[in-house]
C-alpha cells in the first residue's frame, strides 16, 4: 500500500517507522576490545608457560623488500609478540634478495630452538617462488599454516596451524556471540591465506563451525545474488569497496576481512586504511558490522601469538 493511502496519522507512523529503517546503522563488532582480551589471556599463559620451561615462545620473522605495508604489519606482530613474553627476531632482507638467501634464512630458524614458529610475510617480490619457500619451513614451525602438511591436516580434519587471519575470524564469531551452526556463511575470495582455509574451518564439526559454507571467486556468475543468501558474509577480496548495500541481506552479518590503503590529503601519513565493504551503507542493512582498521586485523595478530604459544607447547610434548 502507498503511503498516500493510508489516513491521517497513522501515514506519519507509517513514514517514521520506514525512514528509522534506513538509518538503522548496524552493531560494531569490536575486534580491537575482543583481541585485547585473547592477547591478555595469551600473554597469562606465556607468563606460566615460561615460569615452567625455558626458554620462552620465540618467533623468528623474515620480512623481503620495503613494501611499507608489510614493514607496518611486521612492526605490529614483533610489538604484540614483546607484549605478550615471546621472543622475536626479524630478518629484514634487500627485495633484490635471491630465493636461495631466502630459503637459507629460513633454514637457519627451522634449525634454531630459540624459535618455535616461523613467519615469512607475504607478499614476497615476483622473482621469488612464494610456494618454494612456503615449503621449506619446518612444518612444525609453521604458525603461518601455510605449509601443505598444515593446510592438508585442516583439510583433514584434524588442524595444528591454521592461518591466522580465518582462526581470528572464527573467534571473533564465537567470542561475539553469533551463530554458526547452521548458518548460511557466504565468503567472497578462495585465496590460500583466507577464504580456504575459512570454509575449511567453518565447515567443519563444533563450535564456532557447522556453517554451510559457499565460496564465491571471480569465477562466480552472479556475485548479488550469492551474497544475499548469507546469513554471514566474508568479504576477502582485497578491493576497497566491492561489497556494496544491495549485495547484503538485511540483519545479516558481515564480516570485512579487507584492508588497502587508499591515498588522503587530509590524513597525516597522506592515505586511510579501507576494508572490502561500503561501510557506511552496508552499516545501514546489516545487523552486525566489523570495522576497518578495528576488526579482523588486531584479529589475526592475536591468533598469530596463539599459533606460536602451540607450537611451542607441541615442541614441549603438549599441545592445545
Ligand atoms: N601478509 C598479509 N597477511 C599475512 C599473513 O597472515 N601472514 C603472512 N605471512 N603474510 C601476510
Amino acid at each position: 500500500m502507498a503511503v498516500a493511502e493510508i489516513p491521517g496519522s497513522l501515514a506519519a507512523d507509517f513514514q517514521e517507522v520506514d525512514q528509522s529503517k534506513k538509518r538503522q546503522t548496524a552493531r560494531v563488532i569490536d575486534g580491537k576490545a575482543i583481541a585485547a582480551k585473547v592477547r591478555a589471556s595469551l600473554a597469562a599463559e606465556v607468563s606460566a608457560l615460561r615460569e615452567a620451561h625455558a626458554p620462552s615462545p620465540g618467533l623468528g620473522v623474515i620480512l623481503v623488500g620495503n613494501d611499507p605495508a608489510s614493514h607496518s604489519y611486521v612492526r605490529g606482530k614483533e610489538r604484540a609478540c614483546e607484549e605478550a613474553g615471546i621472543f622475536t627476531e626479524t630478518m629484514r632482507l634487500e627485495g633484490g634478495v635471491s630465493q636461495r638467501e631466502v630459503v637459507d634464512q629460513v633454514e637457519r630458524f627451522n634449525r634454531d630452538k630459540r624459535f618455535h614458529g616461523i613467519l615469512v610475510q607475504l607478499p614476497l617480490p615476483d622473482h621469488i617462488d612464494e610456494r618454494a619457500v612456503i615449503r621449506s619451513v619446518d612444518p612444525s614451525k609453521d604458525v603461518d599454516g601455510l605449509h601443505p602438511e598444515n593446510a592438508g591436516l585442516l583439510l583433514a580434519g584434524a588442524p595444528r596451524f591454521v592461518p591466522a587471519t580465518p582462526l581470528g575470524v572464527q573467534r571473533l564469531l564465537i567470542e561475539d556471540g553469533i551463530e554458526t551452526n547452521g548458518a548460511k556463511v557466504v565468503i567472497c575470495g578462495r585465496s590460500n591465506i583466507v577464504g580456504m582455509p575459512l570454509a575449511a574451518l567453518l565447515l567443519g564439526r563444533g563450535r564456532g563451525a557447522n556453517a554451510t559454507v559457499t565460496v564465491c571467486h571471480t569465477g562466480t556468475r552472479d556475485l548479488a545474488s550469492e551474497t544475499r543468501q548469507a546469513d554471514i558474509l566474508v568479504a576477502a577480496v582485497g578491493e576497497p569497496r566491492a561489497i556494496t548495500s544491495e549485495m547484503v541481506k538485511p540483519g545479516a552479518v558481515v564480516i570485512d576481512v579487507g584492508i588497502s590503503r587508499v591515498e588522503d590529503q587530509s590524513r597525516r601519513r597522506g592515505y586511510r586504511l579501507v576494508g572490502d565493504v561500503a561501510y557506511g551503507e552496508v552499516s545501514a542493512v546489516a545487523s552486525a558490522i566489523t570495522p576497518v582498521p578495528g576488526g579482523v586485523g588486531p584479529m589475526t595478530i592475536a591468533m598469530l601469538l596463539h599459533n606460536v604459544l602451540l607450537a611451542r607447547k607441541l615442541s614441549l610434548g603438549g599441545g592445545r
